[in-house]
């Protein structure tokens, strides 16, 4: 492929910069890959992966073979870096976005005139311009746009992601992408850097829009869900099922709502509402009470446990699922790990819980005595109680005539 590009640097190779990395390489881009796990860089370079994602070990094992991809721990130089580092948050729901900056301070040192430099890490508004403060910063001998506009040495601009796990392959190139720059030869030249791989419309904006507008897609679904998880405390308080009055609502024509869970996890949803509302503290009422009506979920689901347990003398609790949505093995900021550790400080019984999608309990979990990870057959025959965390189609299948004469709390309406 012809392109501006001759080397692109991707920095971070988790389940968003692996995967980029490796479809730029197998565009017949070279690609280097930098990660300051030395762990996560020896497996790549050995043409493996570290993280679940379907097709992606494909890639990443042609791309590496083929000398296109290359991981290493210290940056290099190369035509455009492409961020995508992780961007929790602190205490008091604040960004940190200290794994940016050390990214700019490691790649501030092999940037040179001409290059492109793409922040992909969902981040709150006015990060991009930060960025740049900071590269400027630590290379006063280059000039950048927030200085002087479009006659740049430096561009940087915007660029979110929007994959769906599971499907990350596929979305990576079919899906839309925004950019915004820090001026419009920003936005232009990282689109020029995404026509590379994506199939999908590159629309240009500015770098505040862009990030307001991943924060903003979000919090629409946190919203959303917010309101699904309302109904289920209403409906219990009002002794209806709500998972049959969501069937019949939405057969409404403008009407669709979503479904209730134990709260919203991952490292998406759950986290990035709270950018919106640090920056906007007066103005995002609703945004911050989503936030707040999904995060009590879990301890709600810990509760209905506890009643159901309350009968017996060392209940044994099956808990089915940790990751914090179908089919994956995250468990970032999942709210089925939060239940499963509340319910462990909760009652003496045992905890029998199931995930197949990792082979280990999180470390949080594995440190409590009474949590065992169990196959499913074993959680099934020796449970009192039942509860249905995560929607894996594993837990779909299951033959429910298993489940006779056990309490059976299912948190995502699968069994009904
Ligand atoms: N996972 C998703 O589905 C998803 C979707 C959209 C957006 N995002 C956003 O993308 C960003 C990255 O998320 P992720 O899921 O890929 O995270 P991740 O934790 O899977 O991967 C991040 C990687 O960056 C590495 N890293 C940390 N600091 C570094 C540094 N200074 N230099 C080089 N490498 C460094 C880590 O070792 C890790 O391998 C986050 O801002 C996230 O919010 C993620």
């Amino acid at each position: 492929m012809r392109t501006q590009f001759s080397r692109v640097s991707v920095i971070g190779l988790g389940y968003i910069g692996l995967p980029t990395a490796a479809v730029i390489a197998a565009r017949g881009v070279r690609v280097t890959g930098v990660d300051v796990n030395a762990d996560v860089v020896e497996v790549i370079n050995r043409g493996g992966i570290h993280i679940v994602e379907p097709e992606l070990d494909l890639i990443v094992h042609a791309a590496v073979s083929t000398n296109m991809l290359r991981a290493t721990t210290r940056p290099e130089s190369a035509g455009a870096f492409l961020i995508a580092v992780p961007t929790p948050f602190k205490e008091g729901h604040e960004p940190d976005l200290s794994y940016i900056r050390a990214a700019a301070d490691a790649i501030a040192p092999v940037l040179e005139k001409g290059n492109l430099v793409v922040l992909e890490s969902t981040s709150p508004v006015g990060t991009t311009e930060k960025l740049a403060r900071w590269l400027a910063d630590a290379r006063p001998d280059l000039s950048f746009p927030h200085e002087v506009g479009e006659e740049a040495d430096v561009n940087i601009a915007y660029c979110p992601e929007r994959v769906l796990p599971g499907y990350v392959v596929k979305e990576l190139v079919e899906n839309d992408r925004v950019i915004g720059g820090i001026t419009a030869r920003c936005a232009e030249r990282a689109r020029d850097l995404y026509q590379i791989f994506v199939e999908g419309e590159c629309i240009l904006t500015d770098s505040r829009t862009a990030e307001l507008c991943k924060l903003t897609e979000n919090a629409f679904r946190d919203v959303n869900i917010a309101f699904a998880n309302e109904l289920s405390f209403i409906c219990d308080r009002l002794g209806i099922d709500v998972w049959e009055l969501i069937r019949l609502a939405n057969r409404h024509p403008r009407v669709n709502i979503l479904n209730p869970g134990p709260g919203v996890g991952g490292h998406c949803i759950a986290v990035d509402p709270w950018f919106i509302v640090s920056s906007a503290q007066k103005e995002a009422r609703l945004i911050r009470t989503a936030r707040e009506v999904n995060d009590a979920k879990p301890d709600y689901v810990v509760q209905q446990v506890l009643q159901a347990a309350g009968g017996k003398n060392s209940p044994s609790v099956a808990c089915l699922g940790l990751a914090f949505k179908a089919n994956i093995d995250d468990l970032r900021e999942s709210p089925a790990v939060t239940v499963v550790s509340r319910i462990a400080k909760s009652i003496d019984g045992r905890i029998l819980v199931v995930e197949p999608h990792v082979e280990t309990l999180p470390r949080s979990l594995a440190e409590c005595p009474t949590v065992e990870y169990v196959d499913m057959d074993t959680a099934l025959e020796q449970a009192d109680v039942v509860v249905l965390l995560v929607d894996h189609d594993e837990f779909k299948e299951l033959d429910l005539a298993c489940l006779c004469g056990k309490v059976v709390i299912d948190t995502r309406g699968i069994w009904r």
